[in-house]
């Protein structure tokens, strides 16, 4: 019998418990086992989990690894997808409401990723939806599926989520995937985190104010190097251009910290360098060799975290 999830929709990373968090590591790592390792088809015992459904992908904004590791996710487990990528060159372009949307891909499918740029679109999008919605990015609001991914990949690398120092770098601003991480990481005990960026480039204040709100251990610094050798998690995040008002405000905070050898020979051997991804300049490739460097196998798990939660979330009936 499949454990249930507490929610219907993921649209922010708030709604996740870490008892949703275990369900779904469960299931991840078995999908991982069966996957990861081995291509034999007699190794891999969940082949038809999805079989018979259908994901929608609706991208209103870039996407690479949302995208195909979602889509990869479903086809490993034998579903269909339909999707929209380039989601602008849909009705919406005539004027048709998210809304709307929502209601209508309710007839079309099982289950639905949407990323749009603007905050809260995914549960506009999910308000007379009566299938699960999940959201893939709204603007610079969240990201939970993100972070999911990232809390798999810390618990893979260091085999804990608790007494950790995490170091955040870069445009803190704009980067959803940072401010959904420190929510769900600080469901653990006695994480610490070191917020890394340019005056500017800092955390919003209403995103501040409800994590500090919460008791939060957070501290804003522009320093890396103060803070690098005390450092278990190194989590980078690019510049996000797109988000800027002016090229003259972007280069303000871009190219300000740059991961590299240098950096590296004060922090600890266990550490975990994670990102994302896409990375621009803000990890030098000098490092993709070293062994604390794990932002591919971080895109790696993303396929097995995100067939845990399609396969979870798939028969969710929603009411509205
Ligand atoms: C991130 C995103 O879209 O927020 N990428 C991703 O989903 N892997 C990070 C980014 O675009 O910088």
């Amino acid at each position: 019998m499949q454990q249930k999830l507490s929610f219907d929709h993921l649209l922010s990373s708030n709604q996740i418990s870490k008892d949703d968090i275990s369900i779904i590591f469960d299931l991840s790592q078995k999908y991982h086992n069966e996957f990861g390792q081995s291509k034999a088809q007699k190794d891999r015992k969940s082949l038809h989990d999805c079989q018979d459904y259908i994901l929608a992908t609706l991208f209103f904004e870039p996407s690479t690894r949302t995208r195909f590791s979602f889509e990869s996710a479903m086809q490993k487990l034998n579903g269909k997808i339909i999707s929209l990528e380039q989601g602008l060159f849909s009705s919406i372009k005539k004027g048709e409401s998210l809304e709307d949307m929502g209601r209508v891909f309710s007839k079309y499918s099982d289950l639905v990723v949407i990323r749009h740029p603007e905050m809260d679109s995914a549960k506009k999008f999910s308000k007379y939806s009566s299938i699960p919605v999940i959201n893939g990015g709204d603007g610079a609001n969240e990201h939970p599926t993100q972070s999911l991914t990232d809390l798999y990949t810390i618990k893979q690398t260091k085999n804990r989520l608790d007494n950790l120092v995490i170091g955040i770098v870069g445009d803190l601003k704009y980067s959803r995937t940072a401010y959904s991480l420190i929510k769900l990481l600080s469901l653990y005990p006695n994480n610490e985190f070191i917020l890394i960026s340019q005056e500017i480039a800092r955390l919003k204040d209403s995103h501040k104010e409800k994590l500090l709100n919460n008791n939060i251990n957070l501290r804003e610094t522009i320093n890396i190097e103060d803070e690098i050798a005390n450092l278990d998690v190194l989590y980078v995040v690019r510049t996000q251009k797109e988000r800027f008002a002016s090229e003259d405000e972007y280069k303000k905070v871009n190219g300000k910290y740059l991961i590299n050898n240098n950096l590296l020979k004060k922090a600890k051997k266990d550490l975990t360098i994670m990102h994302p991804l896409p990375r621009l300049d803000e990890i030098d490739t000098e490092i993709d060799s070293d062994q604390r460097s794990k932002y591919f196998f971080q895109a790696e798990m993303a396929v097995f975290v995100r067939m845990a939660l399609i396969n979870l979330m798939k028969d969710h009936k929603v009411e509205f």
